[in-house]
């Protein structure tokens, strides 16, 4: 885990924000290793993405499918979480028991995706068929 916190802090260096001026670095450990992403804001200010975006789809496009850990880096003095639209991306590669690590100069505080996206909405309320 202090390998997966280590690419989230250093990913975090690479970020584009400079109009929230919030630097975000975020790592998935996954069988086949970790995939790192950082925030890359845009002018028009929709059109940004999360550091955690970034990390699913470096890991899609690296032939990747499952999450095992994430880590979510931010140099601010309480720990911040995934924003809610990243949490349902997570869920769609994580299953509810994976670790969440909240990482910061502050330290490490460690939570699960499950904690974070109670009742989320999944595969099987799609309903087909009718
Ligand atoms: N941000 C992330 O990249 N990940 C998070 O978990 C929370 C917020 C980014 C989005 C935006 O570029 C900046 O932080 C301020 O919201």
């Amino acid at each position: 885990m202090k390998h997966l916190v280590e690419a989230a802090r250093q990913v975090r260096a690479h970020a584009h924000a400079p109009y929230s001026g919030f630097a975000v670095g975020a790592a998935l450990a996954t069988p086949s290793g970790i995939h790192v992403g950082c925030n890359v804001e845009n002018v028009a200010y929709p059109e940004g993405s999360c550091a955690e975006t970034g990390a699913i789809a470096a890991m899609v496009a690296a032939g990747e499918r499952v999450i095992e850990a994430v880590a979510v880096w931010a140099d601010s003095p309480e720990p911040i979480a995934p924003c809610g639209g990243c949490r349902q991306r997570l869920a769609e590669f994580a299953a509810p028991g994976v670790p969440v690590l909240l990482a910061g100069p502050h330290g490490v505080v460690e939570t699960t995706l499950g904690a974070l996206l109670p009742a989320a909405f999944g595969p099987g309320h799609l309903g087909r068929g009718r």
